[in-house]
């Protein structure tokens, strides 16, 4: 499929989806959901509540060592600014030497009307446009970190590759990318009696909102590392966020430009 045609079908799910972000990070209400749905928004909430503070993790040990003054954040796939807006109000207490820039981008109108209402009165420039598109100028760019929070596997190798390297070409000569994508696959893939349905469900979930057939890209975390490899990124550290189960939980990927 094309990265066009994919970006249009990630960003309709994502216009029906926004409501539930905002619920998930700001407990506003939503509107009535089929049964499949209220399955995943049931989730949403404990699964945002654990992955944003991993990457809060990340950022303050990235800037443990930090020396210089001002340190800018690329938030691709902002959603409703949940992850920027926990950001901005964290890590300048936290750092109080260091200036924040803060631009966010995401191709979904819906969410991007709830990130400009979250963020209002912060700092943050947002863009509702693909990160592929190569015209597009941020202020704040070159950027120090990129952040891709459950974004890739909405998208083929190609595309997901396209994306990365778009993001690749946004930041410092020794800037930082930190992904977190979905894992379950890395084990239940071993289990293969388990992982066809959970693909399965996940492929029906995605279409049925979509009202058409949509497959969803499950990796290993060697699919990954082998994307971010070949988009120009070299891998500093990966791990799963959840490490007791090893079954839930994401694969979070931090890496530096080559
Ligand atoms: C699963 S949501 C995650 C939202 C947010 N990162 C979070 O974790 O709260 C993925 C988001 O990525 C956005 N997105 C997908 N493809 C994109 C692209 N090519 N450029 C910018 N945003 C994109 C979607 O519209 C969606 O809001």
């Amino acid at each position: 499929m094309s990265l066009e045609a994919e970006i249009e079908n990630c960003g309709k799910i994502h216009d029906i989806l926004a409501e539930h972000w905002n619920w998930a990070y700001y407990d506003t209400a939503h509107s009535d959901t089929s049964w499949l749905l209220a399955e995943y928004v049931n989730r949403l909430k404990s699964d945002i509540e654990d992955r944003v503070p991993t990457i809060i993790n990340e950022l303050t040990d990235i800037l443990e060592d930090y020396k210089d003054e001002s340190f800018s954040i690329l938030d691709v796939g902002c959603g409703v600014g949940g992850f920027l807006k926990r950001t901005l109000t964290v890590m300048p207490e936290k750092f109080p030497l260091v200036a924040f820039k803060a631009s966010g981008i995401d191709i979904s109108d819906e969410m991007i009307v709830y990130a400009r209402k979250n963020l209002h009165g912060l700092d943050v420039e947002l863009f509702c446009e693909s990160i592929t598109d190569r015209a597009l100028k941020f202020k704040n760019e070159p950027f120090d970190i990129a952040i891709l929070m459950v974004t890739l596997s909405f998208y083929n190798d190609e595309n997901a590759k396209e994306i990365l390297c778009s993001i690749h070409d946004r930041l410092n000569e020794d800037g930082l990318i930190v992904v977190m994508d979905f894992a379950w696959s890395y084990k239940w893939s071993g289990f293969k009696l388990f992982s066809k349905p959970l693909q399965r469900l996940t492929d029906m979930f995605f279409s049925h909102l979509l009202g058409e057939s949509f497959r969803f890209n499950n990796r290993n975390e060697e699919q990954l590392l082998a994307l971010l490899n070949e988009a120009g990124f070299e891998v500093v550290k990966s791990y799963l966020s959840e490490k007791k189960s090893g079954m839930k939980g994401m694969q979070v990927i931090r890496a530096r430009v080559k």
